[in-house]
Order: C-alpha cells, then structure tokens, then sequence
C-alpha cells in the first residue's frame, strides 16, 4: 500500500461571485487552475449580511456538476424547470447539469452565518449533454463514522468505515468526506490509487495530513497512493478530503460552461441566448 503525500500547498483568493458574494476561490484561480476532474472549490464564510445577502440570481451551467457542501445557514436554490431545494446547513446537493439548467441559489436569512464550499465536478465529453439531475441530501442522510478514537467523519460520497455516502451513481467516483480530528487522534483513509485527491483544512486549528502539518485554510494536493493519513495536531481541526477519477480530457471553460472544445462553447453561448437551457 503506498501512501499518499503532500505535492502541493494552495491558499485560497479572496474573491467575489454571483450578485457580489465574498468567497474563497481555492481551486480555479491562478495558483492551481484546475485538479481535474475538479475545476472550481469555493468557501464561503462569513457572519456579515452584506457578504451573501445577494446570492447568486438565475445564472446558466452546462457541462459539468456543481456540489454545495452547506456548513451553516440556509440558502434556498430553484431552476427553470420548476425543481425547488432548501440547502440547510450540513446538506449536500449535488447537481448534475449536464446540457443545461438555469438556476438560483438565494439566502433564506437576513442575519447570522452562512458558511459552505462548492466543489464543480467536470463531466467527461460522453456525459456533458446528459439531463440534469439532482441529489439533494438532507444531514439526516449522511452517515458518521468513527473509525478511530478522536476522529469522526461525515461520509458524504465514497465508503469508509461501512459506511457508503449517498451521494451515488456519479461518472467520476468521488470520494467526499469531512473529517474532524481531536489532537492526537489519526486514521489512514484508503482511496481509489489514481483518483486525484486533496485535502482542506477548513475549521479549527492545523491538522496533520500525509505526515506534515497543513494549516488552517491550506489545500494540500496529494499524491497517487492507496491512501493517506489524516490526524490531529494540538487542537481539534476538520478537514475536507476530496477525490475523483481524472477525466483527462481538454477542457475548454468560459464561466458557466465547461466544454471540451471553443466550438461547443459557441454552441453553449448560441443555446443559452436563444432559451434551450
Ligand atoms: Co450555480
């Protein structure tokens, strides 16, 4: 079993999307363009109305999926086609858009914190025109774990422990999980060998991760590898650790859509004006 490693350590940029929501922009931005099969990680945290009371309006996506991963607060999301979705705080929703949706995700709280990630999932070239599709899975869903003393792990999509994470039926084979970590505490997460995979220190302190400290809103990129260890430091600390299968295929991205080719963008743009979403 070979372990996994740290190759590379990303901060995050402070950004804005949608009608002006502060963020986080992880993966998509100049430091690490994209960990195929992922193309974008947002977090966005804050108690300050003013950072997420405009939301993200109706807005297109096609060629790929979008998960929002909600920590705190509540938003309420809605499309075109008439599919409604409340994002409660540790919900999951993992859409599909495939050929394309027009939707909306809007605070549903005036006050008080609104805290989350979203991961894009790139879809491979047979997959990009597939319908749209959604999973929207409540907390109550969502398996927890407790592989080792001090470690308890919310298995949102892949297996660990005997525990499968709802999240199902999606071409990449993603592993997520959100693990928190007591001091001292460790497991040794086994993944998929040539998925590439990172890890997010996103609440309380450093964490130790493939056997280095990683800091509190550090991504680490891991190596190829059969698993990774996963552990405290000297306080407890929560870690997002992502997974999927690379797609290695040209990626050709302008916003919201994600294609393979300048050509299918056109069409992407051409489809979107004229009302085909
Ligand atoms: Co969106």
């Amino acid at each position: 079993m070979s372990e996994r490693r740290i190759i590379r350590r990303i901060r995050g940029i402070d950004t804005a999307d949608g009608a002006g929501v502060k963020l986080k922009r992880i993966i998509g931005q100049p430091g690490l363009d994209m960990l195929d099969p992922f193309l974008l990680l947002d977090e966005f945290r804050s108690d300050s109305a003013d950072d997420y009371i405009a939301g993200f309006p109706e807005h297109p996506h096609r060629g790929f999926e979008t998960v929002t991963y909600m920590l705190a607060g509540h938003m309420q999301h809605g499309d075109n086609h008439g599919n409604r979705g409340d994002l409660v705080a540790g919900s999951v929703q993992w859409m599909t858009a495939g050929r394309g949706i027009l939707h909306s995700e809007m605070p549903q709280q005036e006050d008080g914190l609104m805290w989350g990630f979203q991961l894009w999932v790139n879809l491979p070239a047979s997959d990009k025109m597939t319908a749209p599709r959604y999973q929207d899975i409540g907390p109550e869903r969502i398996p927890v774990v407790h592989p080792a003393e001090g470690v308890t792990v919310k298995v949102i999509a892949g297996e660990l422990a005997g525990a499968t994470g709802p999240v199902a039926g999606i071409v990449t084979a993603p592993v997520y999980l959100d693990i928190a970590v007591e001091p001292g505490a460790q497991i040794e997460v086994p993944l998929p060998e040539g998925h590439h995979a990172f890890a997010y220190v996103f609440d309380g302190a450093d964490a130790q991760v493939a056997g280095d400290r990683l800091a509190r809103s550090e991504l680490a990129v891991l190596s190829p590898g059969a698993s990774v260890r996963i552990g405290g430091d000297e306080a407890p600390a929560r870690v997002l650790l992502v997974a999927g299968r690379p797609l290695n295929e040209q990626v050709t991205r302008y916003g919201p859509f994600v294609m393979n080719t300048p050509e299918q963008i056109h069409e992407a743009i051409a489809d979107f004006r004229a009302g085909k979403f």
